[in-house]
């Protein structure tokens, strides 16, 4: 039994001339990871930052977790429980990774008035947190800094799963790692789905598309060409849908 989490009906988008999204459908479905492909200039990220509250669609409407939705900010989108995790991860450097887990969030110990954060507990539950998504825990203590590219990735993934979120959607989250990076934030992806969260992922990378997902769908020019089953689907099917080779489903 799979339930419909998100659903965007005749979504379009227009910058100035440029039609960048014109009357796109799609769902996502609960429970599990979609990809979301297409050539640079198809209108992914345009589409994604509709779900994420960063663009107003033109016209058209989005149906989250039951009720239509119009997003008037990130924070909006947040409030819902739509986590995006940016390809500049929105983490502090010099900050340690509790307090990155904790950003915005912090909690405090005393009298509200004085202000005084509660850093054992929130130390404490930031490591908790970052266990139930990844196998080898980043030091919580150290500086994000100090990590890797990979181990930031991985600490921006948890945080925007740690927040009672639904939907975490992530534009190329490996665009800049190498394998074994790749590897380990592809772990944490299927990590979140162990949990029941949806995922939408953007990703130029077929074979991690093929590797990571349940579900594919294609833009190609502003327009949905269609969707595949991961398992029902080969690569080559979904080059040719993103090339233009073949000709865009009939979808009713
Ligand atoms: N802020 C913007 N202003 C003008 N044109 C934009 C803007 N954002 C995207 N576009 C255009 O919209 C189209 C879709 O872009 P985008 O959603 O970034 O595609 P993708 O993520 O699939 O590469 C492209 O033609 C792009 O140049
Ligand atoms: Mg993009």
């Amino acid at each position: 039994m799979t339930e419909v989490l998100l659903r965007a009906d005749r979504i379009n988008k227009r910058f100035g001339a440029v039609v960048a999204l014109n009357d796109v459908s799609l769902e996502l479905m609960a429970g599990e990871v979609t990809g979301l492909v297409g050539d640079n200039g198809a209108g992914k990220s345009t589409l994604v930052k509709m779900f994420s509250g960063v663009l107003r669609p033109d016209n058209g409407t989005i149906r989250f977790d039951g009720e239509n939705v119009d997003f008037a900010s990130p924070a909006a989108a947040r409030g819902r429980g739509i986590e995006t995790v940016y390809q500049d991860l929105a983490l502090v450097g010099s900050m340690a990774v509790w307090a990155n887990v904790y950003l915005g969030r912090e909690l405090l110990t005393g009298p509200a008035f004085l202000n005084v954060l509660d850093k054992r507990r929130m130390i404490s539950n930031a490591r908790d947190m970052l266990e139930r998504f990844v196998a080898r825990v980043p030091p919580v203590d150290e500086p994000v800094e100090s990590l890797s590219g990979g181990q930031r990735q991985i600490v921006a993934i948890a945080r925007a799963g740690a927040w009672g979120s639904k939907l975490i959607i992530m534009d190329e989250p490996t665009a800049a790692l190498g394998v074994a990076e790749t590897r380990a934030v592809e772990e944490v992806i299927h990590g979140l789905r162990d949990r029941g969260l949806t995922v939408l992922v953007i990703s130029h990378n077929l074979d991690q598309v093929f590797r990571i997902t349940d579900r594919i769908w294609v833009l190609r020019r502003g327009e949905v060409i269609g969707s595949r089953e991961t398992g029902n689907t080969r690569p080559e099917e979904i080059v040719a849908m993103i090339t233009g080779a073949v000709p865009a489903d009939r979808l009713g």
